[in-house]
C-alpha cells in the first residue's frame, strides 16, 4: 500500500485507478522549479520568525536545492504514486535531510502552496511571452521599414477598397501586439500577489510573516482574504483571455498569409524554410505554418472557456476541481509561445513580397474611385453629388472595359466640366496613398511618423 502524508487517517489504500485519476504529478511537475523556490522562501520565513531554527531552515533549503539539481540533471523523476509535485518534493526532501524535512510544511497547506506555485509560473510565462511578442514586433517593424512605398490593395469585405502602404498594413499588427503586451502587463500585476500564508482556507495559528515571504519571492504584495486567496483563479482566466486575444491576432495575420500565398493573390511567395510539400501533388508548396497558427487558436479559446466553466459553480474555498486549471494553462502558454515564435520566423524569412504583383494589383482596379470623387469635392462639388457622378463613370468604364485612368479627358468632362488633365495624376495609386495624410492614415508621411513612434516604443520596452 502506497503511503501518502495523509495515510494515517485511512484504513485501506487507494484503488490504483483512483490513485491515477486523482494524481496530478503527470502534469504539475511543470511547476517543480516554482514549488522549490516557494518552499525555500517559506523555510526562510519560518526561520526569520523563529518558528524554525536557523539550522533547521538551512538544512531544508540545502535539501531543496539538491532536489533542484537532481531535477535539472534528470535524476529526479517522481512516479505516479506521488500524487502531486508538492508531495513528491516533500517526500524526496525527507529522504535527503531526514526528520527535519517534515518541518517544511509547517504553517502551510497545499492549497496556498499550489496557488503560489501557479502565480510564480504564470509570472515567468508572461515575461517570456512578452519577450517573444517584442521580437515579433521588431520583425514586423523591420519589414514595414522596407515597404513604406510598396503599395498593396486595401480591402473591406475582402473587396478592393483603397490602396494602402504595405508598411501601414504591417504596422496594424504591431499595434495589436502592443496592446497584447500591455494586456499581459496588466495581468502580471494581478498575478504578482502572494497567497502563501493563507493556509488551507482560514490562515494559521503560527506567527508567520507573510510580507517577508512575499518579498523573497518578488511578489508586489500579499492577498487580503485567505478564503479568496486559496480559491481564486481569476489571474489564470485573465491570462487565458490575454492569450486568446494574442491567438486572434496571430490567426488573422496567418489567414492573410495563407490568402496572399495563394495563386489567386500571389502577393507573397513562401520560402522553402517555412513551407512544406504534398505527399501526392508534386507542384504543391503549402503554408502549413500560418495554417497551424490559425488552427491552434481554437485550443487556446477552448482552455479559456474550460477554466471559466470549472470555476463558475465552486463553493468557497479550495475544491479539487481546481486541479483542472493546470493542463489548460500549461497548454495555452506553450501553444502561444510556439505560435508567436513561428509567426516571427515566418514574417522574417518565410515570405517574399512580390512587388510586381502588388504594383500591378493596385493599378488594375477601381480603388481610386473615392479619389476621383474627392477631386470634384476639392472643386466645390458636394461629396454626395460627386459620389453619384463617379458611380456613373465607374458604370460606364465597366461597360467599356476601361480603367478610370484609361478614360479620355473629354469623356470625363461629359460627366462633369470640372475634370481637367491633372485628374490623372490625382488618381494615380501613389498620389492616392500619399494623400491620406490624416493622423493614423496610410499617407507616406503618416506612415513614416507611425514607424518612428513604434520604433521609439519598442526601444523603450
Ligand atoms: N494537486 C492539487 C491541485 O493541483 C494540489 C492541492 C491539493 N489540495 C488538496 N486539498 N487536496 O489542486
Amino acid at each position: 500500500m502506497t503511503t501518502t502524508p495523509w495515510s494515517s487517517r485511512f484504513e485501506e489504500g487507494l484503488h490504483p485507478a483512483i490513485a491515477a485519476f486523482n494524481a496530478s504529478i503527470g502534469f504539475d511537475i511543470e511547476l517543480i522549479e516554482y514549488d522549490l523556490t516557494g518552499s525555500v522562501a517559506h523555510a526562510q520565513m519560518l526561520a526569520h520568525t523563529g518558528i524554525l531554527s536557523a539550522a533547521e531552515a538551512e538544512a531544508i533549503v540545502t535539501g531543496l536545492e539538491q532536489i533542484r539539481s537532481e531535477w535539472r540533471s534528470g535524476q529526479f523523476l517522481p512516479a505516479i504514486d506521488q500524487e502531486d509535485v508538492h508531495f513528491a518534493v516533500e517526500r524526496r526532501l525527507v529522504a535527503i535531510v531526514g526528520e527535519v524535512g517534515k518541518k517544511l510544511h509547517t504553517a502551510r497547506s497545499r492549497n496556498d502552496q499550489v496557488n503560489t506555485d501557479l502565480r510564480l509560473w504564470q509570472r515567468a510565462r508572461i515575461d517570456a511571452i512578452a519577450e517573444r511578442l517584442l521580437d515579433f514586433e521588431r520583425v514586423l517593424l523591420d519589414l514595414a521599414k522596407a515597404h513604406v512605398e510598396t503599395l498593396i490593395p486595401g480591402y473591406t469585405h475582402l473587396q478592393r477598397a483603397q490602396p494602402v502602404s504595405l508598411a501601414h498594413h504591417l504596422l496594424a499588427y504591431v499595434e495589436m501586439a502592443e496592446r497584447d503586451r500591455s494586456r499581459l502587463e496588466e495581468v502580471r500585476a494581478r498575478t504578482n500577489i502572494c497567497p502563501l500564508g493563507s493556509g488551507a482556507l482560514a490562515g494559521t495559528v503560527l506567527p508567520i510573516d507573510r510580507h517577508y515571504t512575499a518579498r523573497l519571492l518578488g511578489f508586489a504584495g500579499v492577498s487580503e482574504n485567505s478564503l479568496d486567496a486559496v480559491s481564486d483563479r481569476d489571474f489564470a482566466v485573465e491570462f487565458l483571455a490575454a492569450l486568446s486575444l494574442i491567438a486572434v491576432h496571430l490567426s488573422r495575420l496567418a489567414e492573410e498569409m495563407v490568402l496572399w500565398a495563394s495563386q489567386e493573390f500571389r502577393f507573397v511567395l513562401l520560402t522553402d524554410r517555412c513551407a512544406t510539400g504534398s505527399s501526392l501533388m508534386p507542384q504543391k508548396k503549402n503554408p502549413d505554418v500560418p495554417e497551424l497558427v490559425r488552427g491552434k487558436s481554437g485550443r487556446v479559446f477552448g482552455h479559456l472557456l474550460a477554466m471559466l466553466t470549472t470555476l463558475k459553480g465552486l463553493p468557497l474555498a479550495y475544491n479539487k476541481d481546481l486541479q483542472e486549471d493546470k493542463e489548460a494553462l500549461f497548454d495555452a502558454a506553450r501553444t502561444i509561445e510556439a505560435s508567436v515564435e513561428a509567426m516571427t520566423i515566418l514574417m522574417r524569412e518565410g515570405i517574399d513580397f512580390q512587388s510586381d504583383r502588388l504594383s500591378a494589383a493596385v493599378g488594375e482596379d477601381f480603388s481610386n474611385a473615392t479619389d476621383a470623387a474627392d477631386y470634384l469635392v476639392r472643386r466645390g462639388v458636394p461629396f454626395r453629388s460627386a459620389y453619384g457622378i463617379i458611380g456613373a463613370v465607374v458604370k460606364h468604364c465597366l461597360g467599356a472595359g476601361l480603367l478610370l485612368r484609361e478614360l479620355p479627358i473629354d469623356e470625363w468632362q461629359r460627366f462633369h466640366p470640372a475634370f481637367e488633365a491633372d485628374l490623372y495624376a490625382a488618381i494615380a495609386p501613389e498620389t492616392v496613398v500619399a494623400a491620406r495624410n490624416s493622423y493614423g492614415g496610410t499617407g507616406f508621411e503618416q506612415v513614416r511618423a507611425a514607424l518612428a513612434r513604434a520604433e521609439a516604443r519598442l526601444q523603450a520596452a
